[in-house]
C-alpha cells in the first residue's frame, strides 16, 4: 500500500469513527520512505466572489479563562477567507443603516421565508443570564443552518475546524511502519459586530459567546420551522445524519 492510498484509508476511518491512533504495518523492510501526500482535508477551492465582510476571524488560544474574553494568541493567529470557505463557512457585512433591503436579498436568495429578533443580554436576562451564557457555549451541532445577523453588540461563535492526521514512519523490528496520529480539532473564533451576518451550516461543531459588552441583538433567519434543537457532541452528535453529511461535503473525495 502506498502512502497516498494508506492516508486515504485513515482519513475514512477518521471520517467514520472515533479519532483512534491507527497503524499500518509494511512487511517489507526494503520500501523506501515515500513523501507524504499534501495536507489538506478539502477539494480546490473554486474561485469565488469574495464577499464584503468586517469581520475577524482567528484561532481560539484555548487557555482557561472569560469565555467572553477575546482569547487570541499573542501574536494572534488570523484564519483566512479560504479556510472559512473549506468549512462551508460564510460572513457578509451589511451596515445597520438601512440593511433591510440587503437582507431580504439574501433571505430570498437562500430561501428563508421567516424572521425574529432576539436580545441576548444581562438586562433583559436578569437572574438566568449567566446560566443562558453556559448554556449557548456548549459545544453543539444542529440540523439546520444557523444564520445571525448581527444589529446591536456583537459576541463570539466559535466553530471547529478538524485537522488532518499526521503521517510518520518508524522502523520496528525489520518493518516499516506507517502511522496515523489521531486527528484533532481546533477552534475558530469569529468576532461579530452589528452589522455581520454569520451563516453556519448544519453539522458544524459550534458554541456562541457574548463578548465583554455583554450584549447581542440579532435576527434570526429561518425557514418555515427553525431546527435549532442543540445536539450536544456525543454519541448522537457524531451518528446524526446531518454531521455525517456536512463531513462528507468538506472532504476529498475517495
Ligand atoms: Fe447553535
Amino acid at each position: 500500500m502506498d502512502a497516498r492510498r494508506a492516508w486515504r484509508q485513515s482519513h475514512r476511518q477518521f471520517c467514520g469513527a472515533p479519532a483512534l491512533m491507527k497503524e499500518i504495518i509494511h512487511s517489507r523492510s526494503h520500501l523506501p520512505i515515500l513523501p507524504s501526500p499534501p495536507l489538506s482535508l478539502s477539494p480546490p477551492l473554486p474561485n469565488r466572489k469574495k464577499k464584503k465582510t468586517q469581520m475577524r476571524a482567528y484561532y481560539f488560544d484555548n487557555l482557561p479563562g472569560d469565555q467572553r474574553l477575546p482569547h487570541d494568541f499573542n501574536p494572534s493567529r488570523p484564519v483566512d477567507p479560504d479556510t472559512l470557505q473549506s468549512i462551508k463557512v460564510e460572513s457578509w457585512y451589511i451596515p445597520v443603516e438601512g440593511h433591510e433591503d440587503k437582507l431580504d436579498g439574501v433571505a430570498k436568495e437562500r430561501d428563508y421565508r421567516n424572521r425574529d429578533v432576539i436580545e441576548i443580554s444581562k438586562k433583559g436576562l436578569g437572574d438566568i443570564y449567566d446560566e443562558k451564557l453556559k448554556g449557548f457555549y456548549k459545544e453543539h451541532i444542529h440540523e439546520d443552518e444557523e444564520i445571525r445577523y448581527i444589529l446591536q453588540g456583537g459576541g463570539f461563535f466559535d466553530v471547529r475546524r478538524m485537522s488532518l492526521p499526521l503521517l510518520f514512519f518508524r522502523i520496528t523490528h525489520n518493518a516499516y511502519t506507517l502511522f496515523a496520529e489521531a486527528p484533532s480539532d481546533q477552534w475558530i473564533r469569529l468576532a461579530v459586530s452589528a452589522g455581520d451576518l454569520l451563516v453556519i451550516p448544519a453539522g458544524i461543531y459550534h458554541r456562541f459567546t457574548v463578548d465583554e459588552r455583554n450584549l447581542t441583538r440579532t435576527v434570526r433567519l429561518f425557514k418555515d420551522e427553525p431546527k435549532w434543537s442543540a445536539i450536544y457532541r456525543g454519541t448522537e452528535s457524531e451518528s446524526n445524519p446531518h454531521r455525517i453529511e456536512y463531513i462528507k461535503s468538506i472532504s476529498v473525495a475517495a
